[in-house]
């Protein structure tokens, strides 16, 4: 497997050349086929090109064209045309063959013991359900997926309005994610690290911030998150030290944020944007534009619409008490 050598980094890989699973391994191989056919065909061009040049007899504008080519049979140019089309035809037939055999040798990727995952793309963000037989044992989370490394994943990609792409290029090709359809997605991270997709179809002003994180750790790490992520959200502490916590959580739901958004364990139960009952855990918010952090979320709640213009979460007009308050309970969001 390619790039086998290197480590888990922290910053995101977005890489198409590098894959870190073997379905993106098998893309991988057919692009380095089509390139190396390509350079191949495009050195004779240009080698045949170079040659006619420097057979051309030498003439200026006086010289008067030479016609005598029109009454001549030229048997050589017939036989060297009819054998460039042989070979451009076997060429096109060769490409033919590696791309389907990379279409068989993706279908093959074995599925016992997947992980399946519901992904809907929404203008801006993606929402993933993680699936389960046992309905108390799903969870939804936003814009950051968890994959245990050398298990398959079975993604079903839908939408909620416009065409979008899944893209995760370190792990696999693209797939349209398209309004009344379902299509399915399976891939496999063969190796731990946080892998960047990039919505890939243009959906509108913000097309551009609509990121996915893809965070592959061992099954054990995988399973202590999607445990946790089962959980509603933590109970906020007693006694003073909660005191903002309780006065965020009760602007939460009194506020504009509780009709779009869910906090399991709470009285928020709308679906128009992410499902922030873990919200503390991700890394980024909006859809891996800004870090996770204090600040960003500061800005981001009160001002959306300047940092990810006509994105559909409202400006929230607070005291800077109030907005403090609402940090400290969304901090607590583990
Ligand atoms: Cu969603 Cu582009």
């Amino acid at each position: 497997m390619a790039a086998a050598t290197e480590t888990c980094s922290a910053a995101p890989l977005q890489d198409a050349l590098h894959a870190y699973g073997i379905q993106a391994w098998h893309i991988g191989r057919l692009w380095n086929f089509t390139l190396g056919l390509c350079v191949l065909v495009f050195s004779a061009v240009v080698g045949a090109f170079l040659f006619a040049l420097w057979r051309a007899p030498r003439s200026d504008a006086q010289t008067p064209p030479d016609l005598s080519s029109l009454e001549r049979p030229e048997r050589r140019i017939h036989r060297t045309v009819a054998w460039a089309a042989g070979l451009a035809t076997l060429g096109l037939l060769a490409l033919l063959a590696a791309d389907v055999f990379t279409s068989r040798a993706l279908g093959r990727l074995p599925l016992q013991d997947a992980v399946n995952i519901e992904l809907i793309g929404h203008q801006w963000w993606w929402e993933a359900r993680y699936l389960d037989p046992d309905a108390n044992r799903q969870f939804t989370t936003a814009n950051e997926l968890h994959i245990p490394v050398g298990r398959p994943v079975i993604v079903t990609l839908r939408s909620d309005d416009v065409i979008h792409t899944l893209w995760v290029p370190n792990l696999h090709g693209k797939r349209d994610m398209i309004p009344g359809r379902t299509a399915t997605m399976q891939f496999r991270a063969d190796q731990p690290g946080i892998y960047r997709g990039q919505c890939a179809e243009f959906c509108g002003l913000e097309h551009a911030m609509m990121a996915l994180l893809v965070e592959a750790e061992p099954n054990a790490q995988y399973e202590a998150w999607a445990a946790r992520q089962r959980q509603p959200a933590p109970a906020l502490d007693a006694g003073p030290a909660g005191d903002a916590a309780r006065r965020g959580r009760a602007l939460f739901l009194a506020h504009s944020c509780a009709r779009c958004h869910t906090i399991n364990g709470t009285g928020a139960t709308a679906a128009m944007g992410p499902d922030l009952t873990h919200l503390a855990g991700r890394k980024t918010i909006a859809a891996g534009m800004l870090p996770n952090d204090a600040g960003h979320l500061a800005s981001w709640i009160r001002d959306p619409q300047t940092l990810k213009p006509g994105v559909y979460m409202p400006v929230n007009r607070m005291r800077p008490d109030e907005l403090q308050d609402l940090l400290a309970y969304l901090e607590t969001l583990k």
